[in-house]
């Protein structure tokens, strides 16, 4: 047992991970996915009809956030079966706990953990889901080859992504590094290339070991009912990281300038709404002898 895990406190998987991508969605956590947009439970309910649970499997969901996929995965697999999910923001594992409690849902654990190294036993999962986070991750490439030695052969792995934004969303979000004291830098999940297409989503899951690869286009238009909704909404979303480093004596400049740019780009019927492009990527762990990139000869 290493340093780090003897650090571990009851009801956690490991130390949580201090990020920056965690950290602000620790402080997102209370009111996240609850602006009245419709973004996160839609994609979520997707995310695990791809992966094809059947009642009495086990389940990790990694950076679950508030439950979007842990929830639907739960009603899917049923009592018989099990979800384990786990995220690095305490806030956010304290609140779908919550849920699971006031839902009676008994075989849904929640706990505090790192999605990019979930500390649980070889082989003890048959499914692996990881809505909208691998992209945040410091290693994905590390974090996949984790998920799939936490799969028992032929267990399943789902993961969501995104496809091509919406010219809109940059639109908007490009007024706010004007704001900011310090030029923006890299921003988590947008410059990573492994993620640019289909393909390379494809290589870089086929590179940690998986078989029968999929990736599947799974459109989503969101609407806001006025630019007030959209900019709170973007505090749900990792453009929060951008946000929180606009000092708060310029936010309401700031949000007024967001504003006034979502008025630019309203529908031509006068609607504010976003496009997504997310991709839904299905593969299985390989037979035991065969699932190694190597065939299994180490
Ligand atoms: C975009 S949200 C997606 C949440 C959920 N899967 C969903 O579909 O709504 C990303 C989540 O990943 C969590 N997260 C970010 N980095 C993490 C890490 N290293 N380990 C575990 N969770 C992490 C965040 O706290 C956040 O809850």
């Amino acid at each position: 047992m290493d340093s780090d895990h003897a650090a571990r406190s009851p009801g956690t998987r490991g130390p949580a991970p201090s990020s920056r991508v965690a950290d602000a969605f620790e402080r997102a956590a209370d009111t996240y996915d609850l602006t009245g947009v419709r973004f996160y439970g839609p994609l979520g309910r997707r995310l695990v009809a791809a992966a094809g649970l059947t009642p009495g499997m086990r389940v990790l969901d990694v950076g679950c956030g508030r439950g979007a996929c842990t929830f639907p995965a739960a009603e899917a697999v049923g009592e018989d079966g099990s979800v384990t999910a786990v995220d690095a923001a305490e806030a956010m594992v304290e609140a779908t706990r919550r849920t699971a409690a006031e839902q009676g849902a008994s075989h849904v654990t929640v706990l505090t953990g790192d999605a990019g190294r979930p500390d649980f036993p070889d082989g003890s999962f048959d499914a692996v889901l990881a809505g909208l986070v691998v992209f945040l991750l410091p290693d994905p490439a590390a974090a996949l080859r984790a998920h799939h030695r936490l799969l028992r052969p032929g267990g399943r792995f789902a993961m969501s992504s995104f496809g091509s934004v919406d010219a809109r969303f940059f639109q908007v979000t490009d007024v706010l590094p004007q704001f900011l004291d310090e030029p923006l830098g890299p921003v988590p999940g947008r410059s990573d290339n492994a993620f640019a297409t289909k393909e390379s989503v494809a290589a870089l899951v086929s590179g940690a070991g998986f078989t029968r690869i999929g990736v599947a286009d799974s459109d989503l238009d969101i609407e806001f009912a006025d630019p007030g909704q959209w900019w709170d909404w973007l505090w749900q979303t990792a453009g929060r990281m951008i946000l929180e480093r606009i000092p708060s004596e310029r936010l309401p400049q700031a949000r007024a300038a967001a504003c006034r740019r979502m008025d630019e780009v309203r529908d031509a019927d006068g609607r504010l709404s976003l496009h997504w492009n997310v991709w839904l990527t299905t593969a299985v762990r390989g037979p035991a002898a065969t699932d190694a990139p190597d065939g299994g000869r180490t």
